[in-house]
């Protein structure tokens, strides 16, 4: 054989083995895995995060139009999170930064990777696959604290308002600024007197605007496409986007 050839043989040989080594490297001491699509967990349709002990963590993900549910993921260092996606509407995606998680959210299926967060941090979880006119506002938290335990601080009506105004997507649709979207503009929606779809009239009050967020295909504004799906909101989140809602003159 030649020395050339032989050279060629070994060279290649040592990257093979190089790229083996990296690879049980990554899955042992990294303790990086690939995504996969799990075929025997059944789409579920309600976010949430189950604490199995010993920092091991399952966090159901729902993905809609256009929020993430659970919206924040609060975890200590050191979680090994069990991440189960699925969607209850359109093809989404799920990019959590600073992590090897980049997820389709496909409707009817359910996909999984596990990860691990170990340094305390915000990290941001992105939609990325085009879902509609909400698309760019569709992110999610993923919380590293080991403050994790202790109850979200509680914030102000009209501030945490502000926030899932911005998280929910509702800007896609509704302009805070007096303009007219694919919604009616929020500007002064207070004490407004709107038209509905039958020729009715109502007064914009606290209890009008909880019932427009909670069930918006029951009560159309006149003159607008019946288009606002029913956003997962807690009793107490109604409360402060209500709050919020208050303070736009
Ligand atoms: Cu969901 Cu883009």
């Amino acid at each position: 054989m030649d020395r050339l050839e032989r050279l060629t043989l070994i060279g290649s040989a040592t990257l093979m083995a190089a790229f083996f080594g990296a690879l049980v490297y990554a899955a042992t001491q990294l303790r990086i895995s690939v995504p996969t699509c799990v075929t025997d967990v059944a789409p579920f349709t309600q976010g949430k995060v189950i604490d199995k002990g010993n920092h091991h963590y399952e966090v159901h993900m729902v993905a809609k139009m256009w929020a993430f549910d659970p919206p924040e993921v609060r975890l200590p260092p050191g979680a090994e999170v069990d991440l189960y996606l699925s969607s209850l509407d359109v093809t989404h995606g799920l990019y959590i930064e600073h992590t090897n998680v980049n997820l389709m959210a496909v409707p009817g299926s359910v996909n999984a990777a596990r990860f691990h967060l170990d340094t305390e941090g915000e990290y941001s979880a992105i939609c990325h696959e085009y879902c509609g006119a909400g698309h760019h506002f569709m992110m999610g938290k993923f919380i590293v604290t080991s403050a994790a335990a202790a109850p979200a601080a509680v914030e102000a009506g009209a501030a945490l308002g502000q926030q899932l105004f911005e998280q929910k997507g509702c800007p896609a649709c509704h302009s805070i600024d007096g303009s007219t979207a694919v919604g009616p503009t929020m500007k002064g929606i207070f004490g407004r007197t709107v038209e509905l779809e039958d020729g009715s009239t109502k007064v914009a009050n606290e209890q009008y605007l909880e019932k427009a967020i909670r069930a918006p295909g029951e009560e159309v504004v006149k003159g607008f496409p019946p288009a606002m799906p029913e956003p997962a909101l807690t009793g107490a989140e109604v409360h402060a986007l209500v709050e919020y809602l208050e303070t736009l003159k």
